[in-house]
Order: structure tokens, then C-alpha cells, then sequence
């Protein structure tokens, strides 16, 4: 392995581990770092070359634009062309948190880094260690999340060194990160602002600052095809190895229904993984079981996502089947992550 990795409290930051990653930002490395959302692969975003790094290490396309990540207010206006206000209504309520808003691309920052868009993506984290890195790497840091293109996002540093490991120089380990999927995306290029991808700040949230935010049609109309308005969105994502199947309708005959195509499924010699809650797990019959989290608490289930669909794919399961996760706030979010992984699989009961 390459990498170097670094184990850093967010409470206590060790500001020499921050000094040398920083160091490699500006001389045009790679360095890995947690954010409250997923952890992310950084690169100076001012820096074209440094982007190249990053999509060769994701193996991403170079037209899948990165997010520029921020970690003061005045560093917007160095790289955007202009602010809609409703921008900055956002900005004030939700940053440093989980939300980037798409605004027009300012000229310094490179075609490379906005896969040659004129917009560019800007967020800023409210992770202490993402923003202290940013501070010491140059004030713009270039990341997407720090997974191999198609991967689930990682949610710890061991997901990221699993991926990434011998390509990027350095790993900031910050633990487990805080909500375990990507930030919600607002599009203002357009004139009524619209959520290219949904997140922790779900609609609702945002419609207090701005009441006619809208979502993106591709969102809502599944299948749909749209050109998605986010690059990222057209491609494959997320996707575990095994086929998943997300199974939907009332609890009770999900379970029942799940139990049947695990029999059926082992009956023909197949591994069967099981995506169930805390309150569901000893309910199934057979089948490798395991909890996302409790439907007591929806946050817990968002954490828990990526870090189910990376295990199924080490123990090397041959189908994987899920319940379906309609909660309240985070509903949206956490059911777009799991139909993508599951090709819009689902089996209605
Ligand atoms: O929570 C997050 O946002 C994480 C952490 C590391 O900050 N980052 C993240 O980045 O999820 P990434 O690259 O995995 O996803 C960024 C998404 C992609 O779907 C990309 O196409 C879209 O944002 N995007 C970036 N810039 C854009 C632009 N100018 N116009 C439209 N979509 C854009
Ligand atoms: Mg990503």
C-alpha cells in the first residue's frame, strides 16, 4: 500500500498531520479525508493537472465534474461569476454542512475540474478536519467521494483504503463519518432552483429558504430518460457486486416475500444476502441477515447504507434482497442511493 494514513480526532486536530497534507494539496497530490457526509478524494481544485489525478485514481470520466469544497464564505466569490441571492439564503442557514449548490463557473477555476462545464459545484463541510485540511491545501479542494467509480461511497477510512489505498498518498482516518451519504445538490443555473440530488437536507428543509425549489424531473420520473442535469447521475452507481432487489409493500409480507425468494434462491445453491432493520432481523428464515439500522431512527439507516452493500460484496453473497426504506425526512435520499444499487430492481408485494 501507498498510502499514508493518518488517525486524526476531530476534537484534538493535529495540526503537523494537517500541515503535511496540506503540503501535498498544494504540490498537486491526492490526500483522502472525511467530510460529515462520505469521505472524500482531494485534489487543489485551482490545479488541472491535480484533477486529472483524481479522475485516473476513481477511474471516473472526466466529464463527471467535481465539487469544489470551501472553507470560508469570501472563497465563493473567488469562484463563481456571480451569486443569486437565494444562494446566499441557503449558504446562511445550511453551511458549513451538507448542501452544494451549482452557481456559475468564475475564471480561475479550470475546465478539468468542472468537467468542462461553465458551472461549477461549490460546498462547504462542516467536518473540523475537512475544513482545517482545506485551509492548509490552498483554501479549494477538489473531491468527489473517495470510492472507485461504481463503488459505494465510503462511509470509513478502511472503505476508502480498500479502494483507493495504493493510488492516493494519503489518508486522513476521522473515524466513521456523521450521516453516510453524499450532500443534497441545488442547481441555480437555472431560473427556478431545482435539487439535482437529494440528502440529509431534504426538500422540505429548503423550501423554508425558497418555497418554489423544485426537484429534478429525472427524480421523480424514475424511469424516465432524461438527460440528468448532474453528469454523475447517468452513470451506474453504487452498485453492490450481487444483484439487489429492493422488495416493497407492507412490512409483514415483505418479510414473508423475502423469506420465500431466500428459500427459493438457497434451494438452488445460491449465497442470499438480506438487507432487514433491528426490528426485522430475526424474523428472517434463512439467508445471511443483516441490519441497516433501526426504522426508529432514519439517520441511522442513511449510516448504514454503504457500509451493508461493502460487506455483501466481501462475503461474496450471490443476490442480495432489501426491504424498502420510505422514511419521513430522509426517505428521498436514502431510497434514490438504494434503487440506483439495485438497477430500479423492485419486486412490489
Ligand atoms: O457529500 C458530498 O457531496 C461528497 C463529499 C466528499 O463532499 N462528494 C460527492 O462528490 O459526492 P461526487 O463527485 O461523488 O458527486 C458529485 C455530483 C456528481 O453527480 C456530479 O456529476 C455533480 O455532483 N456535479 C458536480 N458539478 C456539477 C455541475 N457543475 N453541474 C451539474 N452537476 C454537477
Ligand atoms: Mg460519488
Amino acid at each position: 500500500m501507498k498510502a499514508k494514513v493518518i488517525e486524526i480526532d476531530q476534537e484534538h486536530i493535529d495540526q503537523a498531520a494537517i500541515r503535511e497534507a496540506g503540503g501535498i494539496l498544494l504540490r498537486g497530490g491526492l490526500v483522502a479525508f472525511p467530510t460529515e457526509t462520505v469521505y472524500g478524494l482531494g485534489g487543489n481544485a485551482m490545479d488541472a493537472a491535480a484533477s486529472g489525478r483524481i479522475y485516473a485514481a476513481k477511474g471516473r470520466p472526466s466529464d463527471n465534474p467535481l465539487i469544489v469544497h470551501i472553507a470560508e464564505m469570501d472563497s465563493l466569490r473567488e469562484i463563481v461569476s456571480e451569486v443569486d441571492p437565494r444562494a446566499l439564503l441557503l449558504a446562511e442557514e445550511y453551511w458549513p454542512g451538507p448542501l452544494t449548490m451549482i452557481l456559475p463557473k468564475g475564471d480561475k477555476v479550470p475546465y478539468e475540474t468542472t468537467g468542462g462545464l461553465d458551472s461549477v459545484a461549490v460546498r462547504m463541510p462542516s467536518n473540523p478536519i475537512a475544513l482545517a485540511l482545506i485551509q492548509a491545501g490552498g483554501g479549494f479542494v477538489a473531491a468527489p467521494s473517495a470510492n472507485t467509480s461504481g463503488r459505494p461511497s465510503p462511509t470509513t477510512a478502511q472503505h476508502v483504503i480498500e479502494d483507493l489505498g495504493d493510488t492516493v498518498e494519503m489518508v486522513l482516518d476521522g473515524g466513521m463519518v456523521g450521516i453516510g451519504i453524499e450532500s443534497t445538490i441545488v442547481d441555480f443555473t437555472e431560473k427556478v432552483p431545482t435539487i439535482l440530488r437529494p440528502g440529509y437536507i431534504s426538500l422540505e428543509m429548503l423550501k423554508r429558504q425558497i418555497p418554489e425549489i423544485r426537484m429534478d424531473k429525472g427524480l421523480i420520473e424514475e424511469h424516465s430518460d432524461l438527460r440528468p442535469k448532474a453528469p454523475g447521475m447517468k452513470y451506474k452507481h453504487y452498485a453492490p457486486r450481487a444483484p439487489l432487489s429492493i422488495v416493497e409493500g407492507c412490512l409483514e409480507q415483505v418479510v414473508d416475500k423475502i423469506n420465500q425468494l431466500a428459500a427459493q434462491a438457497e434451494a438452488n445453491g445460491q449465497r442470499v444476502g438480506i438487507i432487514g432493520t433491528d426490528e426485522t432481523v430475526s424474523l428472517y428464515t434463512s439467508g445471511l441477515v443483516k441490519s441497516i439500522g433501526t426504522r426508529e431512527e432514519e439517520e441511522s439507516i442513511a449510516l448504514h447504507l454503504y457500509e451493508v452493500l461493502r460487506e455483501f460484496d466481501s462475503l461474496d453473497v450471490s443476490c442480495i434482497y432489501s426491504e424498502s426504506f420510505d422514511t419521513p425526512r430522509m426517505g428521498q435520499a436514502i431510497m434514490n442511493r438504494l434503487l440506483k444499487a439495485a438497477g430500479h430492481t423492485i419486486i412490489y408485494v
